[in-house]
């Protein structure tokens, strides 16, 4: 089922890089792993924009939506790369680090999603190394280095329960269109035989463990 268009309105008025037509394919693959009734998990939280869709269907479903980030944002996220947003700075001059925690809360908050989402704070491979619950659904979306996007699959694909769903964002096969290590770790869970991928909207990929391992 689509999203009600007050998601929709708050998808589109929170701040991150999701185009809808891919937030809506991300949508329609969680609906379909809640129906395993197993939680939902994100890596790359920024500031909710893909949350609020997980959240969405997690409220649906009676499930939770997890979402990990260390809020301190990514490398193209940093100042004077192409992707920094100034306005998710901490104040502290003290500080003076990107922090997008709080603004990742009202937006949550504003769209009446707070209670549907366990927002974890913390790096990738040291969350994924205390996980031990099984997942209808990992997207990765966090760090787009090869260190980080290998992490992510390496600490979060094994969770995926038989017939879940993974789901993979920047998969770009030319590398004139972005960077490589997103479409790197598309190919190696393709290429493990123990994915099979059911549907692709532009740079999103979304997987369905078939199979064992990773
Ligand atoms: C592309 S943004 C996520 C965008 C978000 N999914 C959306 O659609 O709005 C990537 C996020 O991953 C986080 N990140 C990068 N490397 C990480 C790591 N190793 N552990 C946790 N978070 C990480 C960054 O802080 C950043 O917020």
């Amino acid at each position: 089922m689509a999203p009600r268009p007050e998601i929709v309105a708050a998808f589109e008025a929170a701040k991150g890089f999701m185009p809808l037509d891919e937030g809506l394919a991300l949508h329609a693959a969680a609906t379909r792993a809640a129906a395993l009734g197993l939680p939902l998990l994100e890596v790359g939280t920024y500031c909710g924009r893909s949350t609020l869709l997980l959240a969405d269907v997690a409220r649906e479903a009676g499930t939770t939506a997890v979402t990990v980030d260390h809020h301190r944002g990514s490398e193209e996220q940093q100042p004077g790369w192409e992707y920094h947003d100034p306005s998710v700075v901490d104040a502290d001059p003290g500080v003076a680090r990107m922090d997008t925690l709080p603004t990742f809360r009202r937006t949550l908050y504003k769209a009446g999603l707070e209670d549907h989402v366990v927002a974890v704070v913390g790096r990738s491979p040291q969350v994924a190394a205390l996980w031990r619950a099984p997942l209808g659904l990992v997207f990765i979306d966090g760090g787009h280095t090869d260190e980080h996007a290998t992490a992510d699959y390496e600490g979060w694909a094994p969770h995926v329960a038989p017939d879940g769903l993974l789901v993979i964002h920047d998969v770009f096969a030319d590398p004139a269109d972005g960077g490589q290590a997103p479409y790197r770790v598309y190919r190696r869970a393709l290429e493990s035989g123990a994915f099979t991928e059911v549907s692709v909207m532009r740079s999103l990929h979304v997987l369905q463990r078939t199979g064992l391992g990773i």
